[in-house]
């Protein structure tokens, strides 16, 4: 079976498309043959060695669409056949599908209505249960609110600005240029702000009566946590659930203090997803807003699997929009 893989932490042209042995599935897992590959953010975050794999070499890749082929001893409610995908899911289910097929437990995979192509489903869950988590747990996003969001033509933003703009709140966007800026507006941005834009909390500032905002989704990190702060209102919250320009350095609590009672949150989705419970309960949503035509899968770029380092390439220049498949 092709993957690929790193044998040493780096950058892109650490990873290597070569064969390694298809797995068996074990108790409780199935064996899912890939269609499609979803590409994240996190995956470089891997490579890099930023989130350390449990050994090396390693397949890179959380998430994937595709069909059960096989299904271990203890396995119900799953058909050879089936199609499903899966997502990341943090620190307790090891990267591994940047490959022709994986062995995954059968309790993280969700079926996928007929409705969704391959390639969709393949960008769907990381991304539309991170968004779902965010504006439905973190902070409730409702009618009334403006949010801002940063990166807002990525993969996450542009699920997170639909979904948003679809329950009511008016969507303010931070992109990097006028490409990204006319994507935005027209997945559910009802104001873009340049990144580059000297004065962010002033523009913000000026479209909420001089108040700020109540919530920031940044996932930017490390360039944007100061200028996040500064954008909200008295007893805002600032949600921090990326770090794509590196890590936010230590910070004095008690600024917090002087600029308004702020409340700081760093998200995990692993947090979020925590059972098969919970994993059903959002994906449900995820699937029903997308059914229902109120939020789109924009897959803006796909690559073939053995170009992986090429789809890696583009995310972190941010020539990326949307989001990035991989095909096997
Ligand atoms: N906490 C969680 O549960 C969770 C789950 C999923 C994803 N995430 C995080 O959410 C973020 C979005 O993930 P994604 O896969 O959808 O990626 P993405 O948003 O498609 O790509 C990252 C975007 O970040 C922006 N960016 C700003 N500074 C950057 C820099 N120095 N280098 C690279 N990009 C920069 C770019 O947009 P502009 O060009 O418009 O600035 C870029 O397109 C990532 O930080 C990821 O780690 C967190």
């Amino acid at each position: 079976m092709k993957a690929v893989r790193i044998h040493a932490y780096g950058g892109p042209e650490q990873l290597r498309y070569e064969d390694i042995p298809a797995p068996v599935p074990g108790p409780g897992e199935a064996f899912v043959r890939h269609t499609a590959i979803g590409v994240n953010f996190a995956d470089l975050h891997n490579r890099e060695g930023r989130y350390p794999l449990p050994q090396l070499p390693h397949v890179l890749g959380g998430e994937a669409a595709g069909v059960v082929e096989a299904i271990g001893p203890g396995v119900t409610g799953l058909r050879v056949g089936d199609r499903v995908a899966y997502a990341a899911g943090g620190p307790k289910f090891a990267p591994g599908s940047y490959a022709e097929g994986r062995v995954f437990p059968a309790e993280r995979l969700i079926r996928i209505p007929d409705e969704i192509d391959d390639v969709s489903a393949a960008a769907l869950f990381t991304k539309g249960l991170t968004a779902q988590y965010l504006i439905k747990s973190v902070y409730k996003v409702g009618p009334g609110d403006t949010i801002l969001l940063h990166a807002a033509a990525g993969g996450v933003g542009l699920f997170l600005a639909q979904w948003a703009s679809h329950l009511g709140a008016r969507v303010i966007g931070v992109v990097s240029s006028e490409e990204k800026a006319e994507l935005a507006r027209a997945n559910g941005c009802r104001h873009v702000i340049m990144a580059g834009d000297p004065d962010i909390p002033g523009r913000v500032r000026a479209l909420t009566g001089g108040e700020g905002v109540p919530v920031v989704y940044d996932s930017v990190g490390k360039d944007t946590f100061e200028t996040s702060l500064d954008c909200l209102r008295p007893q805002g919250l600032m949600v921090s659930f990326g770090t794509a320009s590196g890590r936010v350095p230590p910070f004095d609590i008690f600024a917090l203090n002087g600029k308004g009672s702020l409340s700081v949150t760093s998200a995990a989705f692993a947090w979020f997803v925590r059972n098969r419970e919970e994993l059903i309960l959002r994906a449900n949503d995820v699937m029903d807003v997308v059914l229902k035509g109120a939020v789109n899968i924009r897959v803006n770029q796909t690559f073939a699997l053995k170009d992986a380092a090429d789809a890696h390439r583009a995310l972190e220049s941010r020539r990326t929009a949307g989001s990035t498949v991989l095909i096997p």
